[in-house]
C-alpha cells in the first residue's frame, strides 16, 4: 500500500515542533520529514519519496518496521550531537503501515529542565556580583579575589570563612559566576534561618503525601534545583547534626532522596559553605562532625575583618555613597579627612555591611553635602565605649596569661589547666595577643 504523500496540515504542524520528525512508510520512503530532522541528520533538501537507505543505509526505522515495536529514549551521538531518539511504528489494523522518528537534543532537553526548574523555584535562583566588583585593593583583599578566582576555575567544594559581614555571600556568588556553571542556578539557603524539619525539606524536598500541608504532586528540594549549578549552604555551622549526615551522604554519593520518596536523584552540583563558626572547635566539641568538616574544608577560603584591610574603607565608602546618592534625595559628594580617620579607629565588628549602614545613616543625617564629625557623633560614642572595653579585657586577659607562663616556667597544659581551658584555647588565645 502507497500512502499519500502528507498533507499541508500534516507538514505545518511538525515544522512547528523543536524536535527532528522524520515519517515513512512500511517500505521505508519518506513521507514526512521536518527542517530540524533534516539538519541534525545532515539529509538533502529533496528526500520525500526517496527510500530512508539511501541516505543512511542501516536506519534504526527499517528495525521498528520488521518489529512493529517501539523504541523510547534512545540516546544516539550523530554528528558529535548527542540526541534523544524515540522511535514508534504506525500501525493500521495490527500491521506495520510505517515508522516515525522523533529527534531531540540533549542539550535542548537540559535547556528546557532548567527553565522549569527556575519557573518552579520563584525566589531569584540567579547570583548577582561578580568577584570584579567585589572592593578592595588592599593586598589580602586582593589575595582573596585572585584566590576565589582560581578556586572557581575548579569543582571542589568550598569553605568561606570569615566575620559577619565580610562578603561570604558576595564571594560566593562571584565564585560561582566565574566558574563554568555560571549559566546554572545559584542557590542560596541560611541554614540558621530555619528550623529543622523545614530545612530538612528544602533542602531534600518531599514526596506527596508525606506529611499534612504537604504540596500536592510533592516539591523539589534545593539540591534538585541547583542541579547544574551551585548550592550555597550559608551559616553551616548552625546546620543540626542530623542534617550534617544526610548532606555528608550527598557529598559521597553526588544524589539526593526526597523525602518520603524511593527514588534516587542524581544531582550535579558544586557545594560552596560559608560560616562564621570555628568549625574546628565544633568538631572537637561534637556539635559539628568531623568527617564533613574534612570533606567542606577542601579548598578554604578566609576573608579578612575590615579593621586588617583599613587602607580599603575610602573605596568602599565612595562606593556605598554613590549608591546612597541615588536613593537618598539630598546628595553627599564627600567625606571629610577627620572622618575617615576616626572609621580607621574603629574596630567594626559587622564589617563591611556595618560600614555600609553608618555610611548611610550619615547621608540621612548630614546637614549639607560635605560629611564632618559632627555627622558621626554616634560612632564617636561608640568608639569610647569600645575602645575602654576592649583595652581592659585585652589588657587583663593577656596580663593573667603572661604571669601564668612565667609562674608555671611555660609549661602550656599547667596554665591551661589553672585557668581551665583545653590547650587549643590556650594556643589560640596565645596566637591573639603575640604571646
Ligand atoms: N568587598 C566588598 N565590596 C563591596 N561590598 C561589600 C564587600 N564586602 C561586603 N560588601 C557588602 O556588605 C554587605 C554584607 O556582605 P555579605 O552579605 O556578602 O556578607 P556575609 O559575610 O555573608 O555576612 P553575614 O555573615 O552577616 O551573613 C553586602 O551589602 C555586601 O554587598
Ligand atoms: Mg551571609
Amino acid at each position: 500500500m502507497l500512502r499519500d504523500y502528507a498533507s499541508k496540515e500534516a507538514q505545518v504542524i511538525i515544522d512547528s515542533s523543536h524536535d527532528g520528525v522524520i515519517v515513512v512508510d512500511q517500505e521505508a520512503r519518506v513521507t514526512l520529514v521536518n527542517k530540524h530532522a533534516k539538519e541534525i541528520l545532515g539529509l538533502p533538501d529533496q528526500i520525500i519519496g526517496s527510500k530512508i537507505t539511501e541516505f543512511i543505509p542501516n536506519s534504526d526505522l527499517l528495525r521498528i518496521l520488521r518489529t512493529g515495536k517501539s523504541e523510547m529514549g534512545d540516546i544516539n551521538t550523530i554528528f558529535n550531537r548527542e540526541l534523544i531518539i524515540n522511535r514508534l511504528p504506525i500501525m493500521e489494523e495490527g500491521k506495520v503501515v510505517g515508522a516515525v522518528s522523533n529527534i531531540k537534543h540533549i542539550d535542548d532537553i537540559q535547556k528546557m529542565e532548567m527553565k522549569i526548574r527556575k519557573k518552579l523555584h520563584q525566589s531569584g535562583l540567579e547570583a548577582k556580583h561578580q568577584l570584579s566588583d567585589i572592593i578592595g585593593t588592599s593586598n589580602v583583599m586582593k589575595e582573596c579575589k585572585e584566590l576565589a578566582e582560581k578556586f572557581a576555575k575548579t569543582d571542589a567544594t568550598i569553605m568561606i570563612t570569615g566575620g559577619s559581614g565580610t562578603g561570604k555571600e558576595l564571594f560566593a556568588q562571584g565564585i560561582h559566576l566565574s566558574s563554568m556553571r555560571k549559566k546554572g542556578p545559584f542557590v542560596a539557603i541560611n541554614c540558621a534561618a530555619l528550623p529543622e524539619s523545614l530545612l530538612e525539606s528544602e533542602l531534600f524536598g518531599y514526596e506527596e503525601g508525606t506529611f499534612t500541608g504537604a504540596i500536592k504532586g510533592g516539591k523539589m528540594g534545593l539540591f534538585e534545583l541547583a542541579h547544574g549549578g551551585t548550592i550555597f549552604l550559608d551559616e553551616i555551622g548552625e546546620m543540626p547534626l542530623r542534617i550534617q549526615s544526610m548532606l555528608l551522604r550527598v557529598l559521597e554519593e553526588r544524589e539526593v532522596r526526597r523525602i518520603g520518596g524511593e527514588k534516587i536523584i542524581p544531582v550535579d552540583v558544586r557545594i560552596i559553605v560559608a560560616t562564621n563558626r570555628e568549625l574546628e572547635q565544633m568538631t572537637q566539641e561534637g556539635t559539628f562532625r568531623e568527617d564533613l568538616y574534612y570533606r567542606l574544608n577542601i579548598l578554604a577560603l578566609e576573608l579578612p575583618a575590615l579593621q586588617i584591610r583599613l587602607s580599603d574603607i575610602p573605596e568602599l565608602v565612595y562606593s556605598f555613597l554613590e549608591e546612597l546618592n541615588e536613593k537618598h534625595p539630598h546628595r553627599v559628594a564627600v567625606f571629610s579627612d577627620d572622618v575617615f580617620s576616626l572609621f580607621k579607629q574603629y574596630e567594626w565588628p559587622g564589617n563591611v555591611r556595618e560600614l555600609r549602614n553608618v555610611v548611610e545613616r550619615m547621608v540621612i543625617l548630614a546637614e549639607d553635602d560635605t560629611i564632618t564629625l559632627k555627622d558621626a557623633k554616634f560612632l564617636v560614642e561608640k568608639l569610647k565605649n569600645r575602645v575602654n572595653e576592649k583595652k581592659s579585657k585585652f589588657e587583663t586577659e593577656k596580663s593573667v596569661i603572661l604571669s601564668l607562663l612565667e609562674e608555671e616556667q611555660g609549661n602550656k597544659t599547667r596554665v591551661a589547666e589553672r585557668l581551665g581551658v583545653d590547650r587549643t584555647t590556650l594556643w589560640r588565645r596565645m596566637k591573639k595577643y603575640n604571646l
